[in-house]
């Protein structure tokens, strides 16, 4: 038996799985997201603690004699997450999350200290860890001195699990002070945001051993002394949980961020229309993306403001879309990554009329994001990974609809995985499979079986690629136009 542990920005899922990953207890429970100014994003870690004692009680009171069994614990959870702890490991401030831009002005600045495209392989995203820091040290120069540690959201699950700061290598190229290429911190790029290694939790492997778990925990939820593996950000374990360990796989997740992830074998960066290079969660391995900020998170601030559920909003949309809607979307609502490397970028509609309703500006979201999304294929082309097929996982990819619109506005055949939960809790199980077996070979990470293919539709594409311009237009108009906020 292993337990994957995936603390989402939405929430925290535990999942417990047999020695053959067939799903044995799955347990969910939400969490939310604090905005106190216009583009932060932040969460308090004490509730991550709080729903993960919940989620994993409640397997271990429904499956006590399977949680008895348990061999690893394999930890996943969304990335570049700032969490600081002082030197009593208490939590100086809330997690500055991943599509928090705050840290805007700050990256040009750090850009220009230290060479992080060549050490880190990436371009200095507001999002990512490095300018995070610089902005507290800049705004918040009481906490910068009391940061003892500096640890990435599920690390500090972690901490609380095992008593150790551990890090490891696919989450820790998401702070901007690893080099990429030898899986070590980078002193050069901690010392250009003012910290050093003391700082920073040790490294491991995704699949390697990082702690044990607290007696204390072992005798609550009637398991042994467990490891704990390393795990991965939520991207790589979703990644081990597909089998996309190899070039030529991909998935295209349809979560609260967008994500188009290629499995690479060498490390290969582009910093071009902000591709992210990092390390996978498995040793010699590395990983391209395109992410955007706002895939589901665009559906969800339309339910928000529309008071209509998003199973609602979604049914809206016809399955066989025949015509693109006549209204244009951009996701922009957090700004974006790929390829704009904009934290300021906007989300829009045109093309609104009198008669336009609820079911176009459905449809819209769900082609502004697809049209996203086909950025993020002519990025990692240009960065050299030709990507034709991609599996399909998230949330978003339960809407039918969505993923015929997503083909065809793409370009991509989308594999529909068979029945089943593959997402980062699923690779985190993985992962902690490999960590207890020491096999990190594809009889671990096997790809799941293909339930259905979704190929482009050649009407729809053709008229999907006269909307792609329009939606390719948009943006530096938008951008030119003056900013009326106060
Ligand atoms: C990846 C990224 C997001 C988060 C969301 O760079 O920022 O995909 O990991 O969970």
């Amino acid at each position: 038996m292993y337990l994957g542990l995936d603390l989402g920005t939405s929430g925290i899922k535990a999942m417990l799985v047999d020695d053959d990953f067939a799903t044995i207890g799955v347990a969910h429970a939400p969490l939310t997201v604090g905005r106190p100014h216009p583009g932060w994003s932040e969460q308090d870690p004490a509730d991550w603690i709080a729903e993960a004692e919940k989620v994993i009680g409640d397997l271990a009171r429904q499956h006590p004699d399977a949680m008895a069994r348990l061999r690893a614990i394999g930890l996943s959870g969304h990335m570049h997450g700032a969490t600081l702890l002082d030197r009593g490991d208490q939590v100086l401030r809330p997690c500055i999350l991943w599509n928090d831009g705050r840290s805007g002005p700050q990256c040009a600045e750090l850009a220009a200290r230290a060479d992080f495209h060549g050490i880190a392989g990436n371009l200095v995203m507001a999002g990512f860890t490095a300018p995070k820091l610089l902005w507290v040290a800049e705004n918040e120069p009481e906490i910068f001195e009391r940061t003892a540690k500096v640890l990435l959201p599920k690390d500090y699950l972690r901490l609380w699990l095992t008593g150790e700061h551990v890090g490891e290598m696919s989450d820790a190229a998401g702070t901007l002070w690893l080099d990429v290429a030898r899986r070590d911190w980078s002193d050069e790029l901690l010392a250009a945001t003012g910290l050093d290694r003391a700082q920073m939790p040790t490294l491991v492997e995704g699949s390697d051993v990082s702690g044990r778990l607290r007696a204390d925990l072992a005798e609550r939820w009637g398991v042994a002394r467990v490891p704990v593996a390393g795990g991965g950000g939520d991207n790589a374990a979703t990644a081990c949980g597909m089998g996309v360990m190899v070039p030529g796989t991909g998935f295209l997740s349809l979560g609260t961020s967008g994500v188009l992830f290629a499995a690479t074998e060498t490390y290969a960066p582009n910093t071009g229309d902000a591709v992210h290079t990092f390390c996978h969660a498995v040793p010699a391995t590395w990983h391209q993306m395109g992410v955007i900020l706002s895939a589901t998170d665009s559906m969800t601030w339309l339910s928000e403001i529309t008071g209509r559920a998003v199973p609602e909003l979604a049914a809206m949309v016809p399955e066989n879309v025949a015509a693109p809607s006549p209204v244009g979307f951009l996701p922009y609502l957090s700004g974006e990554r790929t390829p704009l490397n904009d934290p300021d970028a906007t989300g829009a509609f045109w093309g609104l009329r009198r008669a336009t309703g609820l079911a176009d500006l459905s449809q819209s979201v769900m082609e502004g994001v697809a049209f996203a999304f086909a950025d993020c294929v002519h990025a990692l082309r240009k960065a050299g990974t030709p990507i034709e097929a991609a599996y399909a996982v998230g949330g978003g990819a339960r809407s039918r609809a969505w993923l015929r619109i997503m083909a065809s506005a793409t370009g991509l055949t989308l594999l529909e995985p068979e029945d089943g939960d593959f997402g980062a809790a699923f690779g985190a199980a993985k992962l902690a499979a490999a960590c207890a077996t020491g096999d990190t070979s594809a009889r671990i990470f096997a790809p799941p079986a293909v339930r259905a293919e979704i190929a482009p539709d050649a009407a729809l594409a053709a008229a999907y690629a006269k909307k792609y311009e329009a939606y390719r237009a948009a943006y530096p108009q938008l951008k030119a136009l003056p900013d009326s906020r106060a």
